[in-house]
């Protein structure tokens, strides 16, 4: 058996790999992504593949993959880079990484909205530029949590969207992308929003219109918003919504501490293993 790995894996995860009999792994052994045209060279007459969420596998990747190819596995909970309809045509099962990074994305997220609300990222900005004069009994003033009414997309009971927007002081978008979810925190929504609420999102950047984002942030329509995922990503370095102090955004390290990575790492090889033999994977996503 053969599988290709398109990205250098953490620790324990590439030592399950390495140790592996019966299977010849081929990698691209490095932090930076695969270029296009090494992933399709690379993929071809593989049994496997092992990717990372950066990666998109449409038809030209498995087209280049051939009818080898068995087993998807990627090193993340969202499957929005796969091309789901296709790969469940070719037969092709697909192991992913659901829950064991549910913890590590909510600290982040709760870091992100206190970070948000409570405009630490100025402030800081404040104190290395001079900004910081003196005690002001309104200066970096921001939103406190205390008493608040968070609402949370993607937990849950499901609250209509306009209800929700209209309830919350805060609103944490934590749900998948799929075709009903993109763009789906627009105009409308913002325009629902209070004045005075924050907005967070560390699910995928789709999920939510920026330049409707950066309408409702540059007029005062809502208070503030952190962003752990963006469209693109990276977000190129002109970006509008990166020229605002009411925006955080942080490079989607919602998964970022080394144990979840770690952990990861390992479910994803388990996964592409187990694929490989035709066995029942630790984490399958049913198609
Ligand atoms: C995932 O696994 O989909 C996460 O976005 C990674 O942080």
């Amino acid at each position: 058996m053969q599988a290709f790995v398109s990205r250098r894996l953490p620790r324990e995860g590439a030592a399950l790999l390495a140790a592996a009999g019966g299977c010849s792994i081929q990698q691209w052994d490095s932090d930076e992504p695969i270029p296009r045209s090494e992933l399709l060279a690379g993929v071809a007459g593989k049994h496997g593949l092992l990717c990372v969420l950066s990666d998109r596998v449409d038809k030209e990747v498995l087209d280049a993959a051939g009818p080898n190819l068995k087993i998807i596995s990627t090193l993340s909970v969202g499957v929005d880079h796969l091309d789901l309809e296709e790969i469940k045509k070719r037969g092709i099962r697909v192991g992913y990484t659901p829950d064991i990074l549910t913890d590590a994305t909510a600290e982040l997220s709760v870091a992100l909205l206190l970070a948000t609300c409570r405009r630490l990222l100025e402030a800081v900005e404040e104190v290395k530029n001079g900004g910081w004069t003196s005690w002001k009994p309104l200066w970096m003033c921001g939103y406190g949590l205390s008493g608040s009414t968070v609402g949370i997309i993607g937990l849950g009971r499901i609250v209509p969207l306009t209800k929700l927007a209209e309830k919350s002081d805060f609103v944490v978008v934590t749900c998948s992308l799929t075709p009903g979810t993109k763009g789906m925190c627009n105009k409308d929504f913002f325009s629902r929003m209070k004045k005075t609420s924050v907005f967070i999102n560390t699910s995928r950047g789709a999920v939510v219109s920026q330049e409707d984002l950066y309408q409702a942030l540059v007029s005062g329509q809502i208070a503030a918003a952190g962003l752990d995922v963006t469209s693109p990503e990276p977000l190129p370095t002109d970006h509008p919504l990166l020229s605002l102090k009411n925006c955080m955004i942080l490079p989607h390290i919602g998964s970022a501490t080394y144990a979840t990575r770690n952990a990861m790492s390992v479910l994803a090889a388990n996964n592409l293993l187990a694929g490989l033999k035709g066995e029942s994977m630790p984490s399958e996503l049913p198609l």
